[in-house]
This record gives structure tokens, C-alpha cells and sequence, in this order.
């Protein structure tokens, strides 16, 4: 039986993506700061015959998500798979940026995953074996009005996964980049922008799950959003400004 730890598993995608994983038969570690959360969802699994464990941890917290790591390792030997799934963000103009949000905002998003990536580095090494997951957004394909420390916290999430996917692959270490367009969790429920084809999170664990099997680099969904959002990409900065702007005017209003 295969082991994954997942964090940020206590609600949304990364709730989902357990129980998926769980169905299909792999052992799974949930992190997460909701201690009763994991705790119930793992009394749940188990109920159902299936094999998973509870971790308390801030992954904003380099020596707690170290920790963590270390128990799955001595609860169940070696992780197969690790995704650094736990993230936030809300829509907020520039103009209103506070310092403090925005670093805490990087530091759980971006330092969240470079802290799991470190704590299951030594040890994929050392068995020349390991798949490393980041769950990024479409969000960061581009600089998005109202979003624009959160594309910057996705942006760089999928830079270092890039770059990991093509130096570790010598190392036997598979890297995959998951970008999701909306998904119905708590986090899109918190705000009242319109989300064009929002999937359950139940669905888009499927998808991650089937592009993880796949070892896919990138898995990028829904397909029309995905689709807009790498034409966006490939826009010249003046056309990007124009089409992008009309909805900038709409969302973050006029100057104050
Ligand atoms: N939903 C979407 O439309 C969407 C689209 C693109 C990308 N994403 C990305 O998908 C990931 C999951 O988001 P979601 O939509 O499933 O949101 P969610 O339901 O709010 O889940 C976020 C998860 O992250 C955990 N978390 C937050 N801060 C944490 C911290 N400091 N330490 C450990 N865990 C922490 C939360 O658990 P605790 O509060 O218990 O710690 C929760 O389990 C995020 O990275 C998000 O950016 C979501």
C-alpha cells in the first residue's frame, strides 16, 4: 500500500483528494490545524476500512510540518506522495494591501510548500522515489485585478515547481503542478465574485487524483477556464491590459 500525506486536508480540495486517494486505495495522512476536523474525518476512514492518519500542523511552521512528516514516517515507512495543498487568499484591491496580510499569505501558500518539499526531500533522494505535488492555481498564469498576491503566491508556487520537475527528474522524483480554475470549498464560498464554471470539490479530486496516477507535469482544469486563462497567457501586455481591465474597472471600482 502506497503512502500520501496531504495538507490543508481538513476542508475543500485537499478533504476530497484524501477520500479519493483513500477509495483507490492508498494510505493517507491528513495535516491540517483543525485538530477535530482531521480527527473525525480520520474516524470516518477508518470506519470504512480504510487507512489514515491525523496531523496537527501549521505548514507555515517549517520544524511542525518537519515533525509531521517524520510521524508518517515512522507510523508507515517512506512517502510515496506528498501534496502541499494548503493555501488561502482573498480578493482585495492593491490599494487597500497590507504588508502583514500579504507576507502571511506567501508564507502559507508559497513557504507552506517549500517547508513540506524540504521535510520529504532527504528521504525521495534517498530512495531515488517520490512524487511531489503542488496545488497552485489558474490564478497565477497571470496577474488577476483583485488577486494580485495570491497570483503572485500561485506564480511562484509554479515557478519552483517547474524548475523541481525538471531537476528532479534524474533523481527518480516526479513533480506535478496542479492548477485549478473555482472549486466549491470554503474558501470560494467566503467571496462573492462571479466563478464561471466552479466544479465540487469532489469532481476536481478526481481530476487531481486520475493526473496524479497519470504522473502528469501539470494539471490544469476546468478545460474552458484552463483554456481561457492559457489565451490570456499568450496575450501581449496592451491587449491584456484592455480585455483584463474592463473587468479590473468593474471589480476594484474607480480611484478613491
Ligand atoms: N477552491 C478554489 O476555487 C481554488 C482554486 C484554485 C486553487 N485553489 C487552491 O486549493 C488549495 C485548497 O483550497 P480550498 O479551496 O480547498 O480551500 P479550503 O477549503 O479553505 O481549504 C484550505 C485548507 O488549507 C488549510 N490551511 C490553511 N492555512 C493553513 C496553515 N497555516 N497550516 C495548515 N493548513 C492550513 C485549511 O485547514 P485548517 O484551517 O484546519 O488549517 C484547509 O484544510 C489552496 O491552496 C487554494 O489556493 C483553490
Amino acid at each position: 500500500m502506497q503512502t500520501a500525506i496531504i495538507t490543508g486536508a481538513s476542508t475543500g480540495i485537499g478533504l476530497s483528494l484524501a477520500r479519493e486517494l483513500a477509495k483507490r486505495g492508498w494510505r493517507v495522512a491528513l495535516a491540517a490545524r483543525r485538530t477535530e476536523l482531521l480527527d473525525q474525518e480520520v474516524a470516518r476512514l477508518t470506519a470504512a476500512g480504510h487507512t489514515a492518519l491525523a496531523l496537527t500542523c501549521d505548514v507555515g511552521d517549517a520544524e511542525a510540518v518537519r515533525a509531521a512528516v517524520a510521524r508518517v514516517e515512522q507510523t508507515w515507512g517512506p512517502i510515496d506522495l506528498a501534496v502541499a495543498n494548503a493555501g488561502l487568499g482573498d480578493p482585495k484591491p492593491i490599494v487597500d494591501m497590507q504588508l502583514a496580510d500579504a507576507e502571511y499569505i506567501m508564507r502559507i501558500n508559497f513557504l507552506g510548500m517549500l517547508h513540506l518539499f524540504d521535510a520529504v526531500r532527504p528521504s525521495m533522494l534517498a530512495r531515488k522515489s517520490g512524487h511531489f505535488v503542488g496545488v497552485a492555481s489558474l490564478a497565477g498564469f497571470r496577474g488577476l485585478p483583485m488577486s494580485g498576491i495570491y497570483s503572485a503566491s500561485k506564480a511562484a508556487m509554479q515557478a519552483f515547481l517547474e524548475a523541481a520537475r525538471v531537476e528532479l527528474r534524474p533523481h527518480g522524483i516526479i513533480v506535478t503542478t496542479v492548477n485549478p480554475g473555482f472549486v466549491k470549498t470554503p474558501l470560494t464560498d467566503r467571496n462573492t465574485v462571479s466563478k464561471p464554471f466552479m466544479m465540487s470539490a469532489e469532481r476536481a479530486a478526481v481530476i487531481v487524483a486520475d493526473g496524479l496516477e497519470q504522473h502528469a507535469a501539470e494539471v490544469n482544469f476546468p478545460l474552458p477556464t484552463a483554456t481561457a486563462m492559457r489565451l490570456l497567457r499568450l496575450l501581449p501586455n496592451s491587449l491584456f491590459d484592455f480585455v483584463v481591465g474592463m473587468g479590473a474597472k468593474r471589480l476594484v471600482g474607480p480611484p478613491k
